[in-house]
């Protein structure tokens, strides 16, 4: 292995969320207990360092020491047309791209392009909670197609429910999470195919958030929606180097429309958005040498779950967890304790010092869930564990 994601890189100090942001956190009413001995494993980014040409491409873009206004070159387009032909073979035109300086705005954007207050979008709970915001902070219904776990929690479509849904004329939208952030499937393309006719012949366009696509288990294969589809008239495509190589604070997101008119109307309620030129090197270098960095990722990521998955079984059997086909993102139940998620609560983000998501911040399915991020040097995730295990050896 070239790179040792074992490293431990202190982040405090660097205006890092996760690791100096107690007060925003606190506000955000995550934890009341936020202090230097906390781990934070939350929000979905990684504390190990990034591809050694994406370092080198930044340190070239500062040593050039004027900031300015910047373009897209060619080479911009042909970096993303790359990557997804040759990860994903799914081949993008240069005019079907454009650029959005993140996600959760270009959801925010699509939601106020393509729907009116009073429409009806649909979302599977539990799913990522800013789907929720940008529905209900712009007035429109939310429409939730709840996903049906299983006994091995195994997420699956309730496709009977969503075509009702999709079939009322008030429904306008689908925001679709793929890989799904928090359980981790990564959905079929028999699910997608269904998906994608049901929302075409009933005139529901479909926002696919496919951010984490990079990310899955090395046994798993991820399918772009509009690859799965044979129309793509009604799907728009949220791309991104975010997720895939832990550039978040770069803001980089690439939206995919292969309709016309449907870029029309998001470019102009989107507004003129000029890239930095960090943002634009940051692209092209890993999009094009990016690769061998990944690959290294993803087994270091597959190490880390079986290791989770196995200490659990053996100092936390009632909680239950299962490899998610894709993200870095792990969803563990622990309803087998018969606590409330309050008293799970103080076991781990108070008594153990662990900061994870509560699971009902991702719908009311979630409740007795907690989402936990684990693309950080194992040490770190092993202490976590221990931690936590500590807590509830009471209960065993
Ligand atoms: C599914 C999903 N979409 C969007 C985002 C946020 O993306 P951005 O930072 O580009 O707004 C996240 C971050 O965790 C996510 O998991």
């Amino acid at each position: 292995m070239k790179y040792n994601f074992d490293e431990i890189v202190n982040r405090r100090g660097t205006y890092s969320v996760k690791w100096d942001g107690g007060e925003l956190i606190k506000k955000m009413g995550l934890t009341e207990r936020y202090d230097e001995n906390t781990i934070p494993l939350f929000t979905a980014d990684m504390d190990l360092p990034v591809p050694q040409p994406l370092i080198d491409a930044l340190h070239k873009t500062v040593d050039h020491r004027i900031f300015g206004y910047s373009i897209f070159p060619n080479e911009y387009f042909e970096a993303i047309q790359h990557w997804f032909k040759k990860r994903h073979d799914w081949e993008i035109q240069k005019e079907d791209i454009l650029f959005s300086p993140g996600t959760v705005h270009a959801l925010t954007v699509a939601v106020r392009a393509f729907t009116q207050p009073g429409d009806g979008i649909i979302i599977q709970r539990p799913v990522y909670p800013p789907f929720t915001s940008a529905i209900e902070a712009n007035g429109r219904e939310l429409l939730n197609n709840a996903l049906i776990c299983n006994e091995d929690g195994y997420y699956q479509i309730d496709f009977e429910d969503f075509e009702e849904k999709a079939k009322d004329e008030k429904t306008k939208m689908f925001i679709l999470c793929n890989p799904q952030n928090p359980t981790g499937r990564i959905f079929n393309k028999d699910e997608l195919r269904r998906l994608s006719e049901i929302c075409e012949k009933n005139n529901v366009l479909i926002i696919a958030d496919e951010i984490h696509g990079d990310l899955t288990r090395r046994n798993q294969t991820f399918i772009p929606i509009a690859k799965a589809s044979d129309q793509q008239g009604h799907i728009i495509t949220f791309t991104a180097i975010n997720k895939t190589f832990n550039v978040a604070g770069l803001h980089c997101t690439n939206v995919i429309i292969s309709n016309p008119e449907h870029r029309k109307t998001f470019g102009s309620v989107m507004g003129m958005h000029l890239p930095s030129p960090f943002t634009v090197s940051a692209l092209i270098a890993v999009y094009h040498e990016g690769e061998e960095w990944l690959e290294e990722l993803k087994v270091y990521i597959d190490g880390t779950m079986e290791w989770v998955v196995d200490f659990l079984a053996e100092r936390m059997p009632k909680v239950k967890v299962r490899i998610p086909e894709g993200t870095y993102i792990m969803w563990m139940d622990f309803s087998g304790y018969g606590l409330t998620p309050e008293e799970v609560h103080d076991r781990i983000y108070n008594k153990a010092n662990v900061l994870l998501e509560d699971g009902k911040m991702f719908g009311e399915e979630g409740l007795h869930f907690q989402r936990i991020c684990i693309p950080s040097p194992r040490p770190i995730i092993k202490e976590a564990f221990e931690r936590i295990a500590r807590e509830f050896e009471d209960l065993k």
